[in-house]
């Protein structure tokens, strides 16, 4: 990829171009290559931009494309993410593995995120597979998606969608489920300053990814708020499971005992705690 910014801008395609922000100027350096962002007023989803982004082979490393307005933001299990505009974060983060980088990438986006929030004061955890959660509630969505040549990886992307200044209670869908980290600190949070926590949080975790996968895990396993906790599993295909979440292993299957003894490898789905926490 060029060195040279304007020259970088110039090749992007119009379709995805959008201005880059003067104030996210200083936070590139986060962006481990310095390779910088792409902020879109409005977008089908962060994810499709990045990908068109990615696919033109640009080195792209470490870009992060970013949007006010989603209009088909997507999450997990083919479902939507709403973010009322300017209440949130939504941005897709284009990252290119290395052989063997890529098997731990969701603990790198899931660990990264939480660390990032936990650099803003707030008690972020995971629940399986990678729903930041506070309390009990969803504060970020993860979405990861590579793209693979034969067995060699060709990008990644992990989308983050953060609730930042939202309030739950005014967008139904998402009410009993949600918060914010407005909610949670107790004042209005500055979206950069989030955004700078999340790509440090982010940056290191991807520091990680090649050189200490291990230590990648264990810090995903420290931030679980399901490991040793009774839950139901849906969402893997069959009916509901209960039982306890024993673990998290190094390919991101929950490994779940039922009531019978029987110990499942969960490979998709989510888990709600059977006892909420409280
Ligand atoms: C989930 O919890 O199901 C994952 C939600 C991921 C949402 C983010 S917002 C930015 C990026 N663009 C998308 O369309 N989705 C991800």
């Amino acid at each position: 990829m060029s060195p040279d910014p304007s020259a970088r801008q110039a090749a992007i395609p119009s379709s995805v171009r959008g201005s880059l922000d003067a104030a996210l100027q200083p936070l590139a350096p986060r962006t481990r290559t310095g390779a910088g962002f792409v902020l879109l007023e409005r977008v089908s989803s962060t994810m499709d931009a990045a990908r068109e982004l990615a696919n033109l082979d640009l080195r792209l490393d470490g870009l992060v494309v970013l949007a006010d307005l989603q209009e088909q933001g997507r999450g997990r299990l083919a479902r939507s993410w709403l973010a009322p505009v300017g209440s949130g974060l939504t941005f897709s983060l284009v990252l290119r593995p290395r052989a063997g980088e890529s098997q731990q990438l969701w603990a790198m986006a899931g660990g990264g995120v939480a660390a990032g929030l936990q650099r803003l004061g707030v008690e972020a955890g995971l629940k399986w597979p990678n729903d930041v959660v506070v309390a009990g509630r969803k504060v970020c969505g993860i979405l990861v998606e590579a793209s693979w040549s034969g067995n060699a990886p060709q990008h990644a992307l992990i989308g983050v969608g953060c609730n930042v200044n939202l309030d739950p209670d005014r967008v139904p869908a998402i009410a009993p489920l949600a918060t914010s980290l407005s909610r949670e600190l107790g004042h209005f949070v500055p979206r950069l300053r989030v955004l700078e926590a999340l790509l440090d949080g982010l940056s290191e975790a991807r520091r990680m990814l090649g050189r200490d996968p291990a230590e990648l895990l264990r810090r995903y396993r420290e931030v679980s708020v399901v490991r040793g906790r009774r839950v139901i599993a849906t969402g893997g295909g069959g009916p509901p499971l209960r039982g306890e979440a024993l673990d998290i292993d190094e390919h991101g299957r929950l490994l779940l005992r039922d009531e019978a003894g029987t110990i499942h490898r969960l490979s998709v789905g989510e888990v709600s705690l059977a006892v909420p926490p409280g």
